[in-house]
């Protein structure tokens, strides 16, 4: 099934009291595994990727892959830019046929922040596509994770219902705790604050730094309006371990067979967030 727009998924899920889960893809044979897991659970899903993957393949290609992909499977998914970090990488994915874009002002001055977003809403709503803001600065646990501020704070509710009306954008990433990376210690989520931004937030929020969350406070912070939950470093850690066992006791290892055994883990990764989030089914 071709790609939908990325507001589809999040208001049903907000509707329903479940989140979609996003997960960081930057190969073929990643995307692939993602859509595999998302048709045999009957779950929606979001491929993600940015700037931390662009390195590998631009956005043009990320989305000649993903589009030659998607349609080979029975799985409703969108195709998000995540963290983007210039209009110009938002208009790159506009044109590489993304159905979500995020860009990502939030470590910038407040009104910086609107005007961009305004204007990538301006870009991107008569292509139907879904945009994503951030309000308030998502940190990083340590730095060994590419994306995310080293300092974080935490996101305001009166002035986050104020960035949604004036930039239109449809769904907004908070900060309540969570942050981006292997946590070195629990997360401690500001419930009460969640709890606030969604009385005053009329549009579906997102959690990143979905890793290693518990699966209690993801559960109860679904439950408080989280409709997105943004998974990057198990991902990631699922094919690192699987090519590190593949290589470990040969060096010579043939390549295409060790990223099937990273495939193999990350797979099952996607399901237990497929599962986690509610999604399935
Ligand atoms: P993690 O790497 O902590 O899962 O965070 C992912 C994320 O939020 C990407 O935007």
């Amino acid at each position: 099934m071709p790609f939908v727009p990325m507001k589809d998924l999040l208001d049903d899920a907000a509707a329903r009291g479940y989140a979609v889960p996003g997960f960081c893809v930057w190969a073929a044979e990643v995307m692939a595994a993602v859509l595999r897991v998302a048709q045999d659970l009957r779950a929606p899903v979001i491929l993600m990727n940015g700037p931390a993957e662009f390195p590998l393949m631009g956005p043009t290609e990320m989305g000649a892959v993903a589009h030659g992909l998607v349609r080979l499977f029975d799985a409703t998914a969108a195709l998000h830019l995540d963290h983007g970090d210039s209009l110009e990488q938002v208009q790159a994915c506009l044109r590489a046929g993304y159905t979500s874009v995020m860009l990502d002002y939030s470590t910038r001055p407040l009104e910086e922040n609107v005007a961009a977003l305004r204007q990538t809403v301006e870009l991107a709503h008569p292509l139907g596509v879904t945009v994503e803001g951030e309000l308030g600065v998502v940190g990083k646990v340590d730095t060994s994770v590419v994306e995310g501020g080293s300092a974080a704070s935490l996101t305001d509710p009166d002035q986050a219902a104020d960035f949604v009306a004036r930039t239109g954008v449809d769904a907004l990433a908070v900060a309540i705790g969570n942050a981006h990376g292997a946590y070195t210690r629990l997360p401690r989520l500001d419930f009460d604050r969640l709890a606030r931004l969604r009385e005053r937030v009329p549009v579906p929020l997102v959690l990143h730094g979905g890793s290693g969350t518990p699966e209690e406070d993801l559960r109860r912070a679904i439950s408080l309006g989280i409709a997105k939950v943004n998974v990057a470093t198990e991902v990631v850690a699922a094919m690192r371990e699987g090519l590190a066992e593949e290589y470990a006791g040969n060096d010579k290892a043939w390549m295409p067979l060790a990223l099937a055994s990273g495939v193999k883990r990350v797979a099952a990764v996607v399901e237990k967030w497929i599962n986690f989030t509610g999604a399935a089914g």
